[in-house]
């Protein structure tokens, strides 16, 4: 499978390829963007790449032809394509929970076959999303009624993590080919306030809540849900009997669905083998669908199975997915880059770097390899970031002139969506100036010699002076359609695959949300009046009693 055995995969840093890279990197030293600009007039044209419909730039990378090679061959050498393989194959490539990896057979065309356990899935995917497709139809159209006979016009989705993530970024992403006549909410925080304020304002009669969770135990779900459920009641002074008029559920667990009381004719399935991260595309996404309608959320589809074959069969050197994680792999590896910024120049993209937060920490924050030993390198980064230009008057002073190392991905669009107002069609190209006068600034920054031309006084140059050398990568796409989204979430996620598969961790389990979980179940009781905190930790127990005292409990 790979040149390491499984021995040799747990010291990835003291592979040969690993110790090339470290001793180019020292080479290299502080070398400047301006420097490698000035070496190779085609920089600007050469080190860029077509996937899809995206024009990813890479030119403003701390990298030279040597580096690219040296990380193409660590990505040979660890076995990144025979993992890849093994996962469109349907290996059971998660290992901890000895689970497949198919999220791509969920965007397959019909014709195409993915066998887990010699079973084709295919088809049952192409069934689930046509029982989607026709009830989006039903509720689009209102033939689907609530209770009382009142047409649907709200939709409220309760899930968490990528029971909501996922298709609340995705219906912020797409509003311009969303049916305007409808009101999408998404509710996910446990705090009661999430759901009073979704609801709030709603005509219960006229709502369908839609609930979202793989596993239908997720305890903020099942919550929110209970509390939705006891909101419509009341407010339509009906019986149980109006539960299956205005709930449906998506999850995997037909018995949990059954037992909250939802008609399981009304739950829409999927399987163990779609991470909850990764599951936004199967029925996780029937709110988006009835948004968009089932044509658009195909051509979303559609996008994300143009990026898995891009990812599939491009060459290494052509490969979107694979050079953005070997080139995350590089700052975060050899330069001690700590974080990763997404900054994406699109409003409609607010939510777009807190679905990826979700994809690349809880994949690849991991600390033992896939054979549970220690790990001696740095895994996945913080990622982070806002739309632009908000952040420009926020945090990119800390980019430009901090301390610190920051990669940043900066997408962008070409067009303004089709129902903007056109009056601001005008403003959309102020937004790309800044776009690129960003990247541009981040790279080549000031230099004392240009502030001192331009008159400023010599006490000031170090203030004014811009070091620049701050690598960037920029995404360019035409247009923010449903295929083009599809197209830059499955960049992302074979991205965090890419560098999973390098530093050898399971991207596909995440063991470390579960122990926050088990506390709280155990601590929500001592928060009552007269319980017993004596088996509470000092800290945490103290903080109890002044809560309890807040509460005058
Ligand atoms: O707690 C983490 C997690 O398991 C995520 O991976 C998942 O997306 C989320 O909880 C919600 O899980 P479920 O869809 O089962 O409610």
């Amino acid at each position: 499978m790979s040149e390491m055995n499984a021995d040799s995969r747990t010291r990835l840093d003291r592979t040969p390829q690993w110790n090339a890279l470290g001793k180019h990197r020292e080479e290299l030293g502080q070398t400047h963007l301006r420097e490698l600009f000035e070496a190779d007039p085609e920089r600007g044209t050469k080190y860029t790449l077509a996937a899809g419909d995206l024009h990813i730039d890479y030119a403003k990378h701390l990298v030279t032809d040597e580096t690219l090679a040296l990380l193409h061959e660590l990505a040979a050498a660890t076995g990144v394509a025979a993992l890849r393989d093994a996962m469109f194959r349907g290996e059971k490539i998660n290992i901890t929970e000895d689970r497949a990896v198919l999220h791509t057979a969920l965007r397959a065309p019909e014709n195409v076959v993915v066998k887990v356990d010699g079973e084709d899935v295919v088809p049952e995917v192409h069934a689930v999303l046509r029982k989607m497709a026709a009830f989006s139809d039903r509720v689009r159209s209102g033939e689907w009624t609530g209770h009382t006979g009142k047409r649907i016009r709200n939709v409220v989705n309760i899930g968490i993590g990528g029971s909501d993530l996922g298709p609340a970024m995705a219906y912020e992403a797409l509003r311009a080919f969303s049916d305007r006549g409808l009101t999408v909410r998404f509710v996910s925080n446990v705090d009661g306030a999430d759901l009073h304020e979704a609801v709030r304002d709603l005509d219960a009669a006229e709502t369908l809540f839609i609930i979202a969770s793989k596993t239908f135990t997720t305890i903020e779900t099942i919550t929110n849900a209970t509390s939705a459920r006891n909101w419509l009641l009341t407010q339509l002074g009906a019986g149980e009997e109006a539960v299956a008029r205005h709930f449906v559920a998506l999850s995997t667990n037909e018995e949990k669905v059954a037992g909250f009381g939802i008609d399981t004719a009304n739950m829409f399935g999927f399987w163990d083998w779609v991470g909850g991260r990764y599951s936004f595309d199967s029925a996780i996404g029937l709110s988006l669908m009835i948004a968009i309608g089932p044509d658009r959320f195909r051509q979303l589809l559609d996008g994300f199975h143009l990026m898995d074959e891009h990812f599939r069969t491009a060459p290494p050197e052509e490969n979107a997915p694979l050079l953005m994680g070997l080139l995350g792999i590089w700052y975060g590896n050899f330069h001690d880059a700590q974080s990763h910024a997404v900054l994406p120049y699109s409003h409609y993209l607010s939510r777009f770097t807190a679905y990826l937060q979700q994809l690349d920490m809880e994949s690849n924050g991991k600390s033992v390899d896939r054979n549970g030993d220690p790990v001696d390198w740095q895994t996945g980064p913080v990622v982070w970031g806002t739309p632009g230009t908000n952040g420009q008057h926020a945090y990119y002073q800390l980019i430009h002139q901090g301390t610190k190392l920051i990669p940043a991905d900066f997408i962008g669009f070409a067009r303004p969506v089709d129902d903007l107002l056109p009056g601001l069609v005008a403003q959309h190209d102020l937004l790309m100036a800044n776009f690129f006068a960003q990247t541009q600034a981040l790279a080549f920054g000031k230099t004392p010699q240009e502030v001192r031309a331009e008159g400023v006084a010599e006490e000031l140059v170090p203030h004014k002076t811009f070091r620049g050398n701050h690598p960037t990568t920029t995404i360019l796409a035409p247009e923010l359609t449903p295929s083009v989204l599809g197209q830059l979430i499955a960049l992302y996620e074979h991205k965090v695959f890419v560098q999973g598969a390098v530093w050898n961790i399971d991207s596909f389990d995440q063991w470390g949300v579960e122990l926050g979980k088990v506390l709280a179940k155990r601590l929500e009781p001592a928060l009552v009046e007269g319980a017993d905190v004596a088996g509470l930790d000092p800290s945490t127990r103290a903080l109890v009693a002044r809560y309890r005292e807040l509460r005058g409990r």
